[in-house]
């Protein structure tokens, strides 16, 4: 996968995507990520990127034309087919919908994503209206940029890709992934102070392992998430098991 990242802050992408995870997928090509400096697209001598809004009113907005040139120069780099494929162009913003798992795995589907970090107090509409494909908030609340959140969308989808998890890991168990939080997991030591580990995970009975766990999925969505519990694809058993877990004990 190509991710695009177009930003006013271009340093602030350094570490995270050279640790761990993140650098292990770059090192094994499953992933690609390139970080383009928005002023870099400007042509006076003071690389302005904003400017103030029309109709008055406080603090400065992007101005269209380094954002669309820099798109404009990322879409011819790329082949015909890719374009055909049509690439997502991604505004960061609170105003986005709001991000999930669900669309990490849509956006993993992609072979190329474009973010835009927008900044300052917002960005002209007429990228939003013109340029950009789709809009992408990680949460109700204001970041003083879309870098944050951006990398929060990177890593989401990024861990997706195939090949990025080892191989025994898999996605399909995380949170959120099956409707439900994940059971609780351990390692040794067997004992630690006084606490042991569930009788049931050192059975090595794997049908009764699997079924205690999702279980305990379901307990622990419907104690810190009882709203996750309405989407999740539960059978009637695991209906009926909701039900007595809610009654009072
Ligand atoms: N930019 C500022 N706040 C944001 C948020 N909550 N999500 C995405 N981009 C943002």
């Amino acid at each position: 996968m190509q991710i695009d990242i177009l930003t006013l802050f271009p340093q602030m992408f350094q570490s995270p995507f050279s640790t761990g995870l993140f650098q292990r997928a770059i090192d094994r090509k499953l992933v690609r990520v390139d970080i383009h400096d928005i002023r870099d697209c400007t042509h006076d001598k003071h690389r302005t990127v904003d400017d103030y809004p029309y109709g008055g009113g406080a603090g400065m907005v992007l101005k269209p034309e380094p954002i669309f040139e820099a798109v404009k120069a990322l879409e011819s780099g790329l082949s015909p087919k890719q374009e055909e494929r049509r690439v997502p162009i991604i505004l960061l913003t609170p105003q986005g919908r709001l991000f999930s798992q669900q669309i990490a795995l849509e956006l993993s589907k992609h072979s190329h994503l474009v973010l835009i970090c927008g900044h300052y107090e917002g960005i002209d509409e007429r990228v939003r209206e013109h340029l950009v494909t789709d809009e992408i908030s990680i949460g109700d609340y204001v970041l003083s940029g879309g870098e944050l959140a951006a990398m929060v969308v990177v890593d989401a989808v990024v861990r997706l890709l195939p090949g990025v998890l080892g191989s025994e890991a898999s996605p399909l168990d995380d949170s959120h992934t099956t409707g439900l939080l994940e059971y609780p997991q351990y390692t040794r030591p067997q004992a630690y102070r006084d606490w042991g580990v569930p009788e049931v995970l050192l059975s090595g009975n794997h049908a009764q392992i699997a079924e205690w766990r999702r279980q305990q999925a379901i307990s622990r969505t419907l104690e810190r998430r009882p709203e996750l519990l309405d989407k999740a694809n539960l059978c009637l058993p695991e209906k009926q098991l909701v039900e007595r877990l809610k009654q009072p004990q």
